[in-house]
């Protein structure tokens, strides 16, 4: 497994990491096959399968319904293995995605985020955007609470997991520690704000790598050689997949077509 660097944070991230919406949620996400959420065991089994692959990042959040809390439950002892990182501002209840940026909202989020995850600290928290990324960066004061939660120790990173470049560039002036970008072979808007995160010390982990499921190998061969990318968190509840996922990347690595 190659690892990154990510931005300024002191983190050191796998370059393929695991994204966990599937081990909680199974309504209104955009996966081109319908699935069954993992029971325990299966998930046990893709935690273990994800560390012997060198992976030591996953990334969950409050809106991947029960996600948060069975990693909190089933990391119980090896929490020390992992780099977690969940988010603030998006609530999944009753099917239906609900929206708060204040800072009351951040505060108690990433409060029960301690507590859904059975931790002392969250590595990174990222802002869950509506998509309205330049209006939450700049109206409610999201960031700034989440800046006060670091400064007392209970979160190492923070940013925002925007949705346009717009939003890329804005967080990136604005001093966020980490984004989360989306880049694959059929969207890379947001390629040149990638390539410019490193040297303002941003770091940059990458949503829908596979399209959610639309792309192939091909796609994830792009992402992972792209300038500025530091982690590719991949969506999968598969074992076979994740092994298929890293050898790709692996495979790059080994061809020196990764860029430093
Ligand atoms: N706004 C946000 O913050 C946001 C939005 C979207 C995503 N994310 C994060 O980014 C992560 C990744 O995004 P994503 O899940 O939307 O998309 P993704 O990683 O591009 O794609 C995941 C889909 O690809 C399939 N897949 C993975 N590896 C495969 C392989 N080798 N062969 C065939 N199919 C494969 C998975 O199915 P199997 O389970 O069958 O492998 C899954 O349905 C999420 O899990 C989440 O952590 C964040």
């Amino acid at each position: 497994m190659h690892y990154r660097q990510l931005g300024n944070t002191g983190l050191r991230v796998s370059l393929i990491g695991l994204g966990t919406v599937k081990l909680g949620r199974d309504q209104q996400v955009k996966y081109p096959r319908p699935f069954r959420i993992p029971d325990d065991r299966e998930v046990l089994y893709l935690l273990d399968t994800a560390r012997e692959l060198g992976i030591n990042l996953l990334d969950t959040a409050p809106a991947y319904g029960t996600s948060e809390a069975r990693l909190g439950r089933l990391l119980q002892g090896r929490r020390a293995d992992w780099l977690v990182c969940t988010k603030v501002g998006e609530v999944f209840e009753d099917g239906r995605s609900r929206y708060d940026f204040t800072p009351e909202h951040v505060h108690s989020s990433v409060r029960r985020s301690l507590e859904r995850l059975q931790t002392d600290c969250l590595d990174i928290v990222l802002i869950h955007s509506d998509g309205h990324d330049l209006e939450i960066l700049t109206r409610y004061g999201t960031l700034d609470a989440l800046r006060s939660l670091q400064q007392a120790g209970l979160v190492r990173a923070v940013g925002i997991s925007h949705k346009s470049a717009e939003g890329a560039a804005l967080a990136i002036a604005a001093g966020c520690d980490v984004i989360m970008a989306t880049l694959n072979l059929e969207e890379q808007a947001e390629a040149a704000v990638i390539a410019r995160a490193g040297a303002a010390g941003c770091g940059v982990l990458i949503k829908k790598a596979l399209g959610s499921g639309h792309a192939g190998p091909d796609s994830l061969r792009f992402v992972a050689a792209q300038p500025g990318v530091c982690s590719i968190i991949v969506g999968t509840i598969d074992p076979a997949h994740l092994r298929e996922n890293v050898r790709v990347v692996d495979a790059l690595a080994e061809h020196s077509q990764l860029p430093e």
